[in-house]
């Protein structure tokens, strides 16, 4: 089970949408593993490959599913990225 987080003056950190570029990756994959098991973050994961962070997208029946979504771009050829990020900053608001 998840402990609250807290910040520096002791006041619990609410959930936050981060956009993880890389989220494919070495760092990026260690690092939804403890964001999905460790907070209530949201990641706007966003990699070319999702091989190494498949064990956290599938099946949708994990408890984290609708805290993390894949998007497969490349950011220097792929203008989507702001858009993704916009949409999700929107939905958040909501
Ligand atoms: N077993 C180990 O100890 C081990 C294994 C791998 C890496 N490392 C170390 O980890 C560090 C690197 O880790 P990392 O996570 O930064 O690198 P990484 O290469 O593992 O991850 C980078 C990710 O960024 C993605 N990416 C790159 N360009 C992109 C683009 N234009 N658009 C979208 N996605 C793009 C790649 O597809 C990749 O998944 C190095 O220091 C390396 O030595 C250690």
């Amino acid at each position: 089970m998840a402990s609250a987080r807290v910040d520096l003056d002791g006041n619990p950190i609410k959930p936050l949408t981060i956009c993880m570029i890389g989220a494919g990756g070495f760092i990026g994959s260690h690092l939804c593993e403890k964001l999905m098991a460790e907070t209530q973050h949201k990641v706007l994961a966003v990699d070319v490959y999702s091989d190494k962070i498949k064990h956290l997208l599938e099946p949708s029946s994990l408890p984290w599913a609708d805290r993390i979504h894949f998007h497969s771009l490349n950011i220097k050829s792929d203008s989507r990225l702001e858009g993704l990020v916009r949409v999700d900053l929107c939905l958040c608001k909501a």
